[in-house]
């Protein structure tokens, strides 16, 4: 089945902005050929449980004896890899909330980084290595870790870190800044940029969606 596996995370229902926006990019690749399906897991109203042992961390062979992984354990995190691994393409909604990921995400990002199983070099390549991943995150105000000001956004770096980085995912990630601007007062002098920002992360998704 040529599927794009579609994760969102979000908490803020009628409010989302990375759930449509999600939804858009998922339309727009399953419109661009007549095989594609799109498969969605929602991990708001299905959350993956936390990590209860290191031993879900190392491939079996590396863990330590007391690091127990019962079969419950190990088949539902097997079920999460293998629906990465057998996705022709990944989107993943990443709010920005705590300037960090959602702690939903974070459990599902815990399950697939799995080191000796899902890690990944060129030398050796892994399971989920090469994959397009594209991560759209939205987030109420407006950050620039190139500008120590500006700095503060700890949801992409981590995401791209974790699937980039270390699994050999190829990521890339589109956001959208203000979705606060209709929100808090404060922020409505940037209401302008914030529809520019949307406007510029839904032109970038249908661009990747048309790529992939
Ligand atoms: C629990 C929570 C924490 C948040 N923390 C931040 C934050 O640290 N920085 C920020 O710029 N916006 C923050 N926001 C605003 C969200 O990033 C913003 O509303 C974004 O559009 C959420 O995307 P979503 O609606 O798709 O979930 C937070 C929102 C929530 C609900």
């Amino acid at each position: 089945m040529n599927y794009l596996l579609a994760v969102d995370s979000s908490i803020t229902g009628p409010d989302s902005v990375s759930v449509p926006l999600v939804a858009e990019f998922a339309q727009a690749w399953s419109d661009a050929a007549p095989d594609r399906t799109v498969v969605s897991r929602d991990l708001t109203a299905n959350p993956v449980p936390h990590l209860t042992t290191s031993g879900q961390h190392y491939a079996e062979a590396m863990r330590r004896p007391h690091e127990i992984v019962d079969d419950a354990q190990t088949a539902l995190q097997r079920e999460l890899i293998d629906e990465v691994a057998g996705a022709a393409a990944v989107v993943i909604g990443a709010p920005m909330y705590n300037w960090s990921i959602p702690s939903t995400l974070k459990a599902w990002l815990d399950h697939l980084h799995v080191l000796g199983m899902t890690t990944s070099d060129e030398s050796a390549p892994g399971p989920l290595h090469g994959i397009p991943v594209v991560v759209v995150s939205p987030r109420g105000l407006s950050y620039d870790n190139t500008v120590p000001e500006l700095a503060g956004d700890y949801t992409v770096p981590a995401i791209e870190k974790i699937l980039g980085g270390s699994m050999g995912m190829d990521v890339t990630s589109v956001v959208a800044d203000y979705t606060l601007a209709d929100r808090l007062p404060p922020l409505a002098e940037h209401a302008d940029a914030a529809a520019l920002s949307r406007a510029a992360a839904s032109a970038r998704l249908r661009e990747l969606a048309a790529e992939l």
